[in-house]
């Protein structure tokens, strides 16, 4: 953290206005290492200015990728003609930066035969294991060497198609099997694999490219190996943890959001929470341009209609249930609704340390190890402290919050700007990793905040 890294913040005013997301940054990140496998260029739009965009372009060019911005504002071109090994020591300089390198695996072994993987990064949101994606690299036929320095990993044989069941439905782990099974031999059958909407989009980045893969019900995707892929060309789906994080944003401080790019198809879960406690949205469709018609950007306006705001029971799950990553800005608005709200985390077993900045803040929520609310988790037996609940309504007051992860940091973010008098937000750069030109969107809302 610099000294710079502060943002001062002058709370209680509404937000009000309008700001843009753009392509999702859990599939951006995943799109662009999926270029690797191509032996032609590939395109991406809407690629948002965040940190984690230029950790995974760095790690590319540093294997002979060439990127470079297209003409368009947010388009890059991903260029694999020239693929080539990197040094465990130049790739280190991206350790502890991102989770996204792990992804490099199944691509790197293909072109390459080889592979190393630096010490992953990422939010601190509990242990976050790689179990399930060392197992599957093993099952495709790779050689997994973990050293102190990194993970380095050898395919002598190639690899090869195979039947897995994921004990949990991974993003990564079913991202890792998809980037390895597309050009593995044969055919992968993979079972309890994560359905989420970025998977799907990268599901169709891949088809894209020449890739069979059949999406069955009840969590099955069946990957048929090919022997090459081209390039693709692509536009994501939009950022549906950004644009509810601003959605919470407007709950939170009594204001109104339209969020441009935001559709709701993916954000259905969301949007009925968000109703239930008692926020008012409006969705625009996109509408593509038509003869004598210029079309419409695709949009969602938030807003809090007045009144007050009601406690609701929810848990966090797997697509398509309610994303974890909606929980930390929601919970800031669950602090102004009256009655006990109760949060059931069941996707990290420790997302919830960032409460206790809030309740310096004058909330008042108490965590518990107990499943509480729903059905027993995971993390039920495990003594860990997953469930919350919220106290409403409080007056919240400004403190100094130091930003722990990515989402906890928009949520201090969030309640910093609902609360009374002036805050010092500590370590605001880490919300970079996840979030394009948040200070200029907040200075757009109309929020009084400024660096150090
Ligand atoms: N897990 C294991 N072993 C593994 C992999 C996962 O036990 O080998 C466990 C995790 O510890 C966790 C659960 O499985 O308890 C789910 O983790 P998952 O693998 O689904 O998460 P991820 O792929 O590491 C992605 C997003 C997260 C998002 C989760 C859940 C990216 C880069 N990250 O993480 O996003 O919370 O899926 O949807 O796509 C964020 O954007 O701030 C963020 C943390």
């Amino acid at each position: 953290m610099t000294v710079n890294d502060v943002l001062t913040v002058h709370g209680g005013t509404p937000l009000h206005g309008r700001i843009r997301v753009r392509g999702a940054k859990n599939l951006i990140s995943k799109a662009m290492v999926a270029a690797l496998l191509g032996d032609a260029p590939s395109r991406l739009y809407d690629v948002p200015r965040i940190r984690d965009v230029e950790v995974v372009r760095g790690l590319l060019e540093l294997h002979g990728v060439r990127v470079s911005d297209g003409a368009e504002d947010g388009e890059l071109v991903l260029d694999p003609a020239n693929v080539a090994s990197a040094t465990s020591d130049e790739i280190n300089v991206h350790a502890g930066s991102s989770r996204i390198p792990i992804l490099f695996c199944g691509p790197l072994l293909h072109r390459l035969g080889h592979a190393f993987i630096p010490d992953l990064g990422g939010c601190h949101i509990g242990p976050r294991p790689i179990d399930f994606h060392i197992q599957a690299l093993r099952q495709f036929g790779a050689l997994v060497d973990k050293a102190p320095e990194g993970m380095h990993l050898t395919a002598p044989n190639g690899l090869h198609g195979t039947k897995l069941e994921l004990p949990y439905p991974s993003v990564g782990a079913t991202e890792q099997v998809l980037l390895t099974a597309v050009m593995a031999e044969g055919v992968t059958e993979l079972r309890n694999a994560a359905v989420e909407p970025e998977i799907i989009d990268l599901i169709c980045v891949l088809q894209k490219m020449g890739a069979i893969i059949k999406v069955h019900t009840d969590r099955v995707i069946e990957i048929q190996g090919v022997p090459r892929l081209g390039g693709y060309t692509h536009r994501p789906i939009p950022d549906r943890i950004e644009a509810a994080s601003w959605a919470a944003a407007a709950l939170a401080t009594g204001g109104d959001i339209e969020v441009l790019g935001a559709e709701q198809v993916d954000m259905m879960t969301f949007l009925n929470v968000f109703r239930s406690v008692g926020g008012a949205y409006e969705v625009t469709d996109m509408r593509p341009p038509r003869a004598g018609s210029p079309g419409q950007e695709g949009k969602i306006r938030f807003w809090h209609p007045g009144g007050e705001l009601k406690a609701v029971a929810l848990e966090t799950d797997v697509h398509p249930g309610f994303m974890t990553d909606w929980q930390q800005p929601l919970v800031v608005a669950l602090t102004q609704a009256r009655g006990l709200s109760i949060v059931h985390e069941t996707v990290y077993e420790q997302r919830l340390g960032y409460t206790e900045a809030l309740n310096s803040m004058g909330a008042t929520i108490q965590v518990y190890r107990d499943c509480l609310g729903g059905t027993p988790c995971r993390f039920g037996r495990r003594d860990f402290k997953h469930s919350a609940v919220i106290a409403g309504p409080s007056k919240l007051h400004a403190a100094d919050l130091v930003i722990p992860d990515l989402r906890a940091g928009f949520s201090h973010l969030i309640a910093a700007l609902a609360a009374e008098g002036t805050s010092r937000v500590y370590g605001v750069d880490l919300i970079n990793r996840g979030y394009e030109d948040f200070e200029a969107k907040l200075a757009a809302l109309g929020a009084h905040a400024e660096r150090a």
